[in-house]
């Protein structure tokens, strides 16, 4: 069935009555082929000024983000039609380890999540768990909560679309495209995905008119909306990104959005006459908001304070606009194409970067909480501890790709870069400290590191890691991490400073000048490993003599060599990753992939 709008001038000009706000005192003058940008919406164009670093240069050795003092990032809003699963936690994952490296460089961040809670698909979950809407979505919403908590993720705003202060701003929000002459009404009849809360194209569509992320098929629907003239954009949005191409990420997504445009933009409607869960339209309460157009404005409403004035402006003034939006691949279109239009409606600044990662997938296919194939981390995290499953998912999966889960290469994989590499390396250090030189180091690491080339080395891993987390390449920054674990490992095999203390005088001195390298080491990698496995490197900080305050206040610089002195007291050691053990009977079983089943099967053992 094609999909069709009616668009009638009459039609709109009858059923829109102005606000009764200052914003709205512009008569309805959408005109379908004879739009003119309006020169009092001068944001997109102020791009190529330069003063204001919105976005940031192409090249390749500068950050993708820029390096201005506050830096705003989000995750999406997440539905609550049912509690986090793996691949929800993944983006939140990622956006706490860029918060924590961005807040080690000094920045302020303002780190924003939240809920997403109104609309169909809410509506219908909620009702089918027997609870009405606001129950459900403080229960789910809750859940949420409770795994970030879980997981260590630092957000600064919990936002939920349901809070007054956020439908305050939805408003005012609404009001303004709606005197910029962006929003009418028509008739609409297509094809619609309720899990994506999105009309189809039917091209775009699988056999039966299955949507391609669901693989459910879409209904047929046929109502009378209001709608955001998108269209009008079209020229504006191929002009940003031809000026600021930086501005999807990673690259190849670019292309995808490139194309959407070009292929010629429709626009889309922005009320539901059929849902009732929502924020209501202002002047006409037969209606609510679409989800899309109510949940964005959560990445706005998040910055306003409890107890203040909460209006766009005041908002705005808070944080706008983001530095990085994180989201994943499928709903690319809705923040590259339909948030940066509907910003420039409204006379707002756009956000600097829109990163779309990859999925977590089961056999191929998207984990999610629609096909039912998911994978559970409260489960995860209550077996492994939050840095194994932290540390596994950002090492593993190249951030923007997908990637698939085994519980196989989970255990292979934290064993032997958490346990062995790092955990180990520790282990051992301190255990010959405490035998042959009473805990305490015998000179600053800089005097002991004198004309030895592995102070080179982690100098050099360090700048990559650094590199590579401003670039949002997640997992060379933590293999560039592991390869300051690697170069520690081989250091301490080539120097054998046990043998070295046998054989006392000179060469025992040697050994002690080892050790206070190799602590200082360890030292590197707790400060550059701190925003993927923060709980870590905290227990990595402590045993070697420093308190949680002393760890809270590090900062990027500390990375620099020279950290530990002379006379420094090292804790007693002990093992700082639990090694992850296979039960052997189960061992042939744990090789077949686990998503989406309750396993229990492998057990945390402690590393001596
Ligand atoms: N509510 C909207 C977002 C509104 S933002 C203003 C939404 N919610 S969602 O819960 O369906 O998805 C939230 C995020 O989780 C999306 O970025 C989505 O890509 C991500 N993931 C959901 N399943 C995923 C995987 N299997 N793998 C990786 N990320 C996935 O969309």
């Amino acid at each position: 069935m094609a999909a069709r709008i009616n668009t009638s001038l009459h039609n709109a000009l009858s059923f829109l009555k102005p606000f009764n706000t200052p914003l709205n005192t512009k008569p309805f003058s959408f005109r379908r082929n004879s739009f003119r940008f309006s020169k009092k919406l001068p944001y997109y164009s102020q791009f190529s000024s330069g003063k204001r670093a919105l976005y940031c240069t192409s090249s390749s050795q500068e950050s993708t983000v820029d390096e201005g003092e506050t830096f705003v990032l989000t995750t999406p809003l997440y539905y609550v039609n049912a509690p986090p699963h793996m691949g929800s936690a993944y983006t939140t994952i990622a956006a706490d380890s860029i918060a924590r490296f961005q807040r080690l460089l000094g920045k302020k961040v303002i780190f924003i999540t939240g809920t997403d809670e109104h609309g169909e698909k809410i509506a219908t979950s909620a009702a089918a768990n027997g609870r009405n809407p606001p129950e459900h979505c403080d229960l789910i919403s809750q859940s949420y909560r409770t795994l970030w908590k879980d997981l260590d993720i630092a957000y600064d705003k919990f936002i939920r679309t349901t809070d007054p202060k956020h439908e305050a701003i939805v408003k005012e929000f609404y009001a303004r495209v709606f005197a910029n002459g962006d929003i009418y009404r028509a008739d609409y009849e297509g094809l619609y995905c309720v899990n994506c809360e999105e009309y189809k194209d039917e091209k775009e569509l699988l056999e039966n008119n299955c949507c391609p992320v669901h693989q459910m098929p879409c209904v047929a629907r046929k109502e009378d909306n209001y709608f955001f003239a998108l269209s009008k954009y079209q020229k504006p949005l191929e002009d940003i990104l031809a000026q600021n191409p930086r501005f999807v990420q990673p690259s190849y997504r670019l292309n995808e959005v490139q194309s959407w445009i070009k292929s010629g933009l429709r626009d889309f409607s922005i009320s539901r006459a059929l849902v009732d869960w929502g924020i209501p339209v202002p002047d006409d309460d037969k209606q609510t908001i679409y989800v899309w157009f109510d949940a964005l404005l959560g990445y706005i409403s998040a910055l306003t304070e409890d107890n203040k004035q909460q209006n766009l402006e005041t908002a705005v003034s808070l944080g706008w606009p983001a530095s990085l939006h994180l989201i994943g691949k499928d709903i690319l279109r809705f923040h590259a194409v339909y948030w940066p239009a509907m910003l420039m409606s409204a006379g707002l600044e756009l956000p600097k970067m829109v990163f779309g990662h990859g999925f977590l997938t089961k056999d191929g296919m998207k984990m999610g909480k629609s096909l039912g194939n998911t994978l559970e981390p409260f489960e995860l995290v209550q077996k492994f501890g939050p840095d194994a499953v932290r540390y596994f998912f950002l090492r593993e999966v190249e951030f923007g790709n997908d990637g698939d889960y085994s519980e196989d290469r989970f255990i292979k994989i934290v064993n032997a870069h958490l346990a062995n590499t790092i955990g180990n390396l520790l282990n051992r250090t301190l255990g010959l400290l405490k035998k042959n030189c009473e805990s305490t180091l015998v000179v600053d690491s800089t005097v002991a590191a004198e004309g030895v080339p592995l102070k080179d080395t982690v100098e050099k891993l360090v700048e990559k890691a650094r590199t590579n987390y401003e670039n949002l390449s997640l997992s060379s920054a933590c293999e560039a991490v592991l390869e300051i674990g690697n170069a520690g490992n081989t250091y301490m095999d080539q120097r054998a400073p046990w043998f070295l203390f046998k054989q006392g005088g000179v060469s025992a001195e040697e050994a002690a000048k080892d050790l206070v390298i190799i602590l200082e080491v360890m030292r590197v990698i707790a400060v550059a490993l701190s925003p993927v496995a923060p709980c870590l490197s905290l227990r990595i900080y402590s045993q070697l003599g420093y308190t949680e305050d002393q760890f809270n206040s590090i900062t990027w610089s500390d990375t620099k060599w020279g950290g530990l002195k002379g006379g420094q007291v090292m804790e007693q050691a002990s093992p700082v990753f639990a090694r992850i053990e296979l039960n052997p009977e189960k061992e042939e079983d744990e090789k077949k992939p686990k998503v989406g089943k309750k396993t229990g099967k492998a057990k945390v053992k402690v590393v001596e």
